[in-house]
């Protein structure tokens, strides 16, 4: 098979900004080119860490001979950079939540169509081996068809609280709901029909933190039912900054995962480590977090269609404006009326 070397580069230059650079930074196919920023400081100290450029100005990217494009900004902050690099006929990986709007989905859906770009959201857990195996035993037949599950995915408060700086313009259903909702909707093979919601906003609210604190969601799927939680007030004695479930009931056979990490160190307290520097080895960052954007420089270097698309991102923000559609007028929400 034909690969080429590929330029890349990264746009938003925090948390995971910095794991999109490592990935292609070691990647021996990509030639990481720029990484941009808004916060001058922010991108020079990855690209200095990385070995390549900086900039605050999102046309250097645009107007330069790189391939395809991370972007990495906050949750609400996606379109712009997206829509910016498409129109200049960039490849774009771009984190979850793809979009906060169903619009802005399908607006950035229809430039990549025009353009002929590829477009990838990055739903990380299609490359976790837990989920990966989840997802086989599904397609096996060993489980049967899907009936009931659970899917839990909650933060400490450190995450609102001193991680993020965008908490407000976010929440745990933004942030978190993404990860779960796409990845049972990969894993059943079903699409989603109708969303019911509880959510508590309280906590956080009293903080200057203006999101909720946990949201509950039901998700009737085509044959399936899934609860859904995203918890942002975990306290941070909690072992983990991450908390994730996940059952799924079949009509043969059942799954069940958690995602304690096989590791607990026990010093100022009892916790289970969650850092990707932590598995750093051998010049090289080790996670199953860098596989998808590996994977997407692998689309790019071999002229691939990727998974994982903007389709499946489109869905993964209607499901979760249907939660908060639910949340508001107290009701069961159908996918269809978000979906337009
Ligand atoms: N896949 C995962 O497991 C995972 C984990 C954490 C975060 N994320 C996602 O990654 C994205 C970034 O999160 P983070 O934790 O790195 O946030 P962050 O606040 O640490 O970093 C965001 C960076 O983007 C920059 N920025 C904002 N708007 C910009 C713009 N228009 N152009 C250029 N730079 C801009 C900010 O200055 C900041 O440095 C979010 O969408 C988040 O949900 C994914």
């Amino acid at each position: 098979m034909a690969r080429k070397q590929v330029k890349m580069a990264v746009v938003g230059a925090g948390i995971w900004g910095e794991n999109h650079a490592m990935a292609y930074a070691n990647h021996p196919l990509v030639d990481l080119v720029y990484i941009c920023d808004l916060d001058a400081d922010r991108a020079k100290a990855l690209a200095d860490k990385v070995g390549c450029a900086s900039t605050t100005n999102i046309d250097d990217l645009a107007n330069s001979d790189i391939d395809g494009v991370s972007i990495a900004t906050p949750d609400h902050a996606h379109k712009a950079p997206a829509l910016r690099l498409v129109e200049a006929g960039k490849h774009i990986l771009v984190e979850k939540p793809f979009t906060t709007e169903v619009a802005d989905a399908r607006e950035i859906i229809a430039a990549a169509k025009a353009k002929g770009v590829k477009l990838m959201v990055d739903f990380q857990m299609r490359w976790h081996p837990q989920y990966m195996a989840a997802k086989h035993y599904m397609e096996s037949g060993e489980l049967g068809e899907g009936v009931m599950g659970y899917a839990r995915l909650s933060d400490t408060i450190h995450v609102p609280t001193e991680m993020l700086s965008w908490g407000s313009a976010s929440g745990p259903e933004w942030f978190l709901f993404p990860h779960t909702m796409d990845a049972t909707r990969w894993i059943l093979n079903e699409e989603p029909v109708e969303v019911f919601a509880r959510g508590s906003k309280r906590i956080l609210k009293g903080m200057g933190i203006d999101c909720y604190d946990a949201v509950q969601a039901s998700v009737q799927f085509e044959r399936s039912f899934i609860t859904f939680e995203a918890c942002w007030i975990i306290p941070n004695s909690f072992p983990t900054v991450v908390d994730n479930q996940f059952t799924l009931y079949g009509s043969k056979g059942c799954i069940e995962l958690d995602s304690k990490p096989g590791i607990a160190i026990s010093s100022d307290r009892y916790k289970y480590p969650f850092a990707s520097n932590s598995i750093t080895r051998y010049g090289k960052p080790f996670a199953h977090f860098y596989e998808s954007i590996k994977y997407f420089a692998d689309c790019l270097a071999e002229d691939k269609t990727p998974e994982s698309t903007g389709n499946d991102g489109l869905v993964a923000t209607a499901m979760i404006q249907a939660t908060l559609k639910s949340l508001t007028e107290e009701r069961a929400v159908k996918i269809s009326e978000v979906l337009g």
